[in-house]
């Protein structure tokens, strides 16, 4: 094999290295492509572009394999608690009890919300969208000048990622409560990450929620299997943001909105809605199947595909036993569930989504979890954004730590007018095209 790559242009030929990843991954590093030949490259939706030399979640979509810091999804998800995966993720290792409990202490003393904070909650709308609250929220976090806000060394980033971890819980029960018209709930100090959430969100004045450990579990789990995927949409835009110097928190703000889109985070909420729809509207799986083959029908299958994975994502297929295995254990049934596995086998077996290598993604089978739990269908993309801030952070911290990192800035090839005249007004004709 060569270590590098051959481009020709106008019968001048170029070479660039090759660099080949710990994993065998190989990329032609164009980074002197422009000053050497005047050209630059197009990627639309940068399917062929790595943006960066990362450590900390590989993915082969050929073969479904997904490893946080080289630790297999499978193991994690069996054996680890989401702050301990966040560890992972952020600083590379798994924590020593010592780290464990240092960090734990600071998630604790970190957990409640500045007192004025709170009365932004009473500012929103009852029906305004808990993604644009959790946005709004964890930006307004350095309003309240946190110390942490500005990292000048170790100590102050691990008080900030507690922050920012905490706090993006303690905000999304807060508007889950605001919206419902409930009496805000304190954190508590005996609870774990995952009890502390499932009590601040339905815990009442007069009756407290008591998470039992098979649904703390599965949110456990949910949180795990969303933690990190290395360059998808809202990462990398968390990673541009903090290629300028901006804050963690203006970074991970900007995140929340990017995974906010239905083809990304936001695909879990229209999963629902696709099987709430079959159902609904008495449609068989089949014919849904059949009309998202259709491009001009406007129908997708969500939950479906993944510009990664041509192979079965390795969340799904933990998140479809984990739905089985809570629902059975909550002794709950779910007519989503049936539906959604009729969707996956008609799928499977049609050569449209076989040929495409199009299989259920993370977002097929994660909002059954979340009903049987009892969250709100409006809050499924605000459960994937906590899951996936101690990403978001690792990824940060990446490119802050990078004293080599230079700013994002793409280059473009222009398409529009050439050199146009200035026309006075009152010679100018309504050329606008009709939208
Ligand atoms: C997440 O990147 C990440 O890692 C993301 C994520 C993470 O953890 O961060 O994994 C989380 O965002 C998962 C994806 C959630 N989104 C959905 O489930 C929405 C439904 N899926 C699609 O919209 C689509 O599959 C994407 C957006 C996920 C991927 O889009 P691509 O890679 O741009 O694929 P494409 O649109 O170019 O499709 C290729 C072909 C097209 O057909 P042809 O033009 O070849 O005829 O496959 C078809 C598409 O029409 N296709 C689908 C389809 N997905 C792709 N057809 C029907 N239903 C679908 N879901």
């Amino acid at each position: 094999m060569t270590d590098y790559a051959t481009i020709t242009i106008d019968g001048v030929e170029h070479q660039f290295p090759l660099v080949t990843g710990s994993e065998g991954e190989r990329a032609i590093d164009i980074s002197t492509l422009r000053s050497t030949t005047g050209v630059v490259t197009l990627d639309d939706g940068y399917a062929n572009t790595g943006a960066a030399q990362s450590a900390i979640t590989f993915i082969d979509g050929d073969k479904g394999i997904l490893r946080y810091r080289g630790v297999p999804i499978e193991d994690l998800a069996k054996h680890s608690s989401f702050i301990e995966t966040a560890e992972l993720l952020i600083w590379g290792e798994l924590p020593d009890p010592a780290q464990r409990d240092r960090f734990r202490q600071m998630l604790s003393d970190q957990a409640p919300l500045h007192r004025d904070m709170r009365k932004h909650f009473d500012g929103f709308p009852s029906d305004a969208h808990p993604m644009a609250i959790q946005s709004a929220m964890i930006n307004a976090i350095q309003a309240y000048d946190l110390p942490e806000i500005h990292i000048s060394d170790d100590p102050t980033f691990e008080r900030a990622a507690a922050a920012l971890i905490a706090k993006t819980r303690t905000i999304a029960a807060a508007a889950y409560k605001s919206h419902i018209g409930q009496p805000m709930v304190y954190p508590r100090h005996d609870l774990n990450y995952v009890e502390n959430f499932l009590h601040m969100m339905f815990s009442v004045p007069y009756r407290p929620y008591e998470a039992t450990p098979e649904v703390a579990h599965a949110l456990n789990m949910f949180l795990v299997l969303h933690a990190d995927h290395e360059q998808n949409c809202s990462t990398s835009t968390v990673r541009m943001v903090a290629s300028s110097g901006a804050n963690l928190f203006t970074a991970v703000s900007a995140g929340v909105n990017a995974l906010w889109g239905p083809l990304h985070g936001g695909a879990n909420m229209a999963v629902i809605d696709m099987l709430e729809d079959i159902r609904d509207s008495g449609t068989s799986p089949q014919s849904y199947v059949d009309k998202a083959k259709d491009r001009n029908s406007g129908v997708r299958l969500m939950g479906f595909g993944h510009r990664v994975y041509r192979n079965f994502d390795p969340r799904a297929k933990i998140l479809k036993e984990a739905a089985d295995d809570l629902l059975n254990k909550v002794k709950v049934t779910d007519p989503l569930l049936d539906i959604a596995r009729e969707v996956e086998a008609a799928a499977l077996a049609d050569d449209y989504f076989v040929e495409r290598k199009l299989y259920p993604n993370v977002d097929f089978y994660s909002g059954i979890i979340l009903r049987a739990i009892g969250i709100p269908l409006d809050m499924f993309t605000v459960m994937f954004a906590i899951g996936r801030t101690p990403g978001w952070i690792a990824h940060w911290k990446e490119v802050h730590d990078n004293a080599a990192q230079r700013i994002h800035r793409p280059r473009q090839v222009y398409v529009g007018p050439t050199l146009t005249e200035w026309v006075p007004r009152p010679d100018r004709k309504d050329k606008r095209k009709k939208r």
